[in-house]
């Protein structure tokens, strides 16, 4: 290992510090020891902080028509190819209720960002699903300040909204027609609004540097988010990013490690994006920092619809595929699935009774 490797590795995790270069050493971990302490570092902090439970977020993908042209994701507007659908409210509330009947106690209402659903209809729905007493995200993209505040006050705990990368010039070529400085700002009203924020970047994204990532990982520390989702660049067909090569999923992980170290309270999916990749992609990701898995509820005729990138595992199984699969997965790891929403844990203390980790 080297010196610099150990030292860095050393402070991050003795003050959780936020120091750029040290996470840019650690981000170039080499693979055997240095992976492996850092990955044995996560792990030892994700005891101490979130414990053994997985929390199991049941999501529902309810429309993928999207206004927007991200450069990377296929649901575009820009992709005429892709069938597009929407679930109408009662349809949602059923996948829903599957969800909550399966165990899960936070249901995700998850779209491309589509204005047929109205504030008012959207803060319905909501309100529906907390009378079954889970906790709702919503992950609908950029909204008025107006509709976060109805959804917060219709019963929605969380909001994802990632930030897709910490490079204002990046984000700007990926995102035409979006801005920077928006993005922040509705970060910073959900934040106000009393929602637990959650934000993310994707990794391996066209000129996309180590600084970079490091950037994204303070700027999740800077938001005191709680929950952050991160996942490498598929590359779609029906994008102009379709000959860019998928991100690394080493890299991917050990962002996501890192995370861990740096923002030790925040819930951390092993995320889709990392179990396309790689068959057992999410039980690394379990054991490398994240705590957190997200089931797809989306009946099963609109699932290959909902194609973000391709290759998308689950798209043949039932709900209860996933559950079952999703318990053995856990358990295998000698985790357990958790039976409460796993609500933020910002400012909580570590955990007493695990011992802190050595080397
Ligand atoms: N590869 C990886 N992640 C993607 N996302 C969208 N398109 C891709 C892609 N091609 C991610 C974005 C978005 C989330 C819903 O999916 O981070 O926020
Ligand atoms: Fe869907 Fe494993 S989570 S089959």
């Amino acid at each position: 290992m080297r010196r610099e490797f150990i030292a860095a590795l050393e402070r991050v995790t003795a003050d959780r510090g936020a120091d750029k270069e040290d996470i840019v050493v650690l981000l170039t971990a080499q693979p055997g020891g240095e992976e492996e302490a850092l990955y044995r570092q996560a792990d030892a902090l994700r005891v101490r902080y979130v414990g053994d439970e997985v929390h199991l977020r049941g999501v529902i993908e309810f429309s993928n028509y999207c206004r927007r042209r991200c450069r990377y994701c296929g649901l575009t507007a820009d992709n005429h190819a892709l069938p597009r659908y929407r679930m109408d409210p009662e349809e949602i509330l059923a996948a829903a209720r599957r969800g909550v009947d399966l165990g899960y106690k936070t249901i995700v209402l998850q779209s491309g960002e589509d204005p047929w659903y109205t504030g008012e209809v959207l803060a319905e729905i909501v309100a529906c699903i907390k009378e079954w007493g889970v906790a709702v995200t919503l992950c609908v993209g950029e909204r008025t300040r107006e509709e976060y505040e109805l959804w917060r006050r219709a019963g929605a705990d969380r909001y994802l909204l990632k930030h897709e990368t910490a490079n204002p010039e990046l984000y700007s070529r990926l995102h035409p027609g979006m801005s920077w400085d928006k993005r922040m700002a509705c970060l910073r009203w959900l934040k106000e609004l009393g929602y637990q924020v959650g934000s993310g970047n994707i990794v391996g994204l066209p000129g996309q540097t180590l600084e970079d990532l490091a950037d994204d990982i303070l700027l999740m520390r800077e938001l005191e988010v709680e929950m952050a989702g991160i996942g490498p660049f598929i590359p779609h067909p029906h994008t102009t990013l379709r000959t860019h090569p998928a991100g690394s999923l080493d890299l991917t992980y050990r962002v996501l490690a890192v995370t861990r170290l740096v923002i030790p309270w925040a819930h951390l999916p092993a995320t889709t994006a990392v179990g396309t990749l790689s068959p057992n992609g999410r039980q690394m990701a379990l054991q490398r920092g994240a705590n957190v898995v997200m089931p797809n509820l989306t009946p099963k005729k609109y699932r290959a619809a909902y194609q973000i990138y391709p290759g998308k595992i689950c798209l043949e199984e039932a709900p209860e595929d996933c559950r079952r699969c999703l318990e053995g997965m856990i358990r295998g790891l000698g985790r357990i699935v958790a039976t409460h929403p796993g609500h933020g844990l910002k400012g909580r203390r570590p955990c007493r009774r695990a011992a802190p980790a050595e080397g």
